[in-house]
C-alpha cells in the first residue's frame, strides 16, 4: 500500500467506528481532509454541525475564517490536511471528553505517522494537549518547537478569534509566524519532551 491508500485505509475504519458513544448521534464522521504527503498538518477539536453533515473538516464559519487566515499568508488549503483530535461532533457542540479524545487518539496518531508532516499547528488548547499536555496556550501559541524532527505549531482556534474578536490579530500574526517558519525565517525552539512522554506516547 502506498501512503495515500493507507491513509484511506485509516478513513474508512473511522467513518465505519464505534468505539465510543458519539457514533450513535453523529450524521457523518469526519476523517480530515487533504493530500497524504502534506508538508503541513491542521489540527482542531472536533466536528460541529456542518462538518458532521458533510463529512469534511472546517466547511462552517470556523472554517471560513481557516481559509481566510491561510489566503492571507499565501497557503493553499489544498496543499494541507486538515484534521480534529475527535472525528465525530460532540452533541451540542460540547467539548471532547477525555476518554473520547483518549479512544479517537490511534486515527491521529496514524494520521501523523503515514503523513509524517513537517510541521504540525495545533488549533486551540484540546488540540496543543496532545503534544504539550502542561502548557496554556496563552503561553506558548505563535511559537514553534521542534521535537523528534517535526515542528509543533500551537496557536489558537479560529473559532475562538469568532467569540473574541481581539483575537484576531493574535491569530493573524501566529499565521505570518507561520509564513515565517515555512521561508525559513523562523527557528523553531528545540523543546525536550518531559520524560514520561514517551510512556504517554505523546509524541
Ligand atoms: N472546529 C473544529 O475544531 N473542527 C472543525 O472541523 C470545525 C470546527
Amino acid at each position: 500500500m502506498n501512503r495515500k491508500e493507507m491513509l484511506e485505509a485509516v478513513h474508512t475504519e473511522v467513518r465505519a467506528c464505534t468505539l465510543c458513544p458519539l457514533h450513535a448521534a453523529r450524521t457523518r464522521a469526519v476523517p480530515g481532509a487533504g493530500p497524504a504527503d502534506a508538508e503541513i498538518m491542521f489540527i482542531g477539536e472536533a466536528p460541529g454541525f456542518h462538518e458532521d453533515q458533510q463529512g469534511l473538516p472546517f466547511v462552517g464559519a470556523a472554517g471560513r475564517y481557516l481559509n481566510e487566515l491561510l489566503t492571507k499568508v499565501g497557503i493553499d488549503r489544498q496543499h494541507v490536511f486538515i484534521t480534529n483530535v475527535i472525528k465525530c461532533r460532540p452533541p451540542s457542540n460540547r467539548e471532547p471528553k477525555a476518554e473520547e479524545v483518549e479512544t479517537c487518539k490511534p486515527y491521529l496518531d496514524r494520521q501523523i505517522e503515514i503523513i509524517s508532516p513537517r510541521v504540525i499547528v495545533t488549533l486551540g488548547r484540546h488540540s496543543m494537549a496532545r503534544a504539550f499536555p502542561e502548557e496554556k496556550i496563552s503561553t506558548v501559541h505563535g511559537q514553534p518547537r521542534e521535537v523528534n524532527g517535526q515542528i509543533y505549531f500551537p496557536m489558537y482556534h479560529p473559532a475562538a478569534a469568532l467569540h473574541q474578536p481581539s483575537l484576531r490579530s493574535v491569530l493573524e500574526a501566529d499565521f505570518a509566524r507561520l509564513r515565517d517558519l515555512l521561508d525559513g525565517n523562523l527557528e523553531p525552539e528545540t523543546y525536550t519532551p518531559p520524560p514520561d512522554a514517551e510512556q504517554l506516547s505523546l509524541f
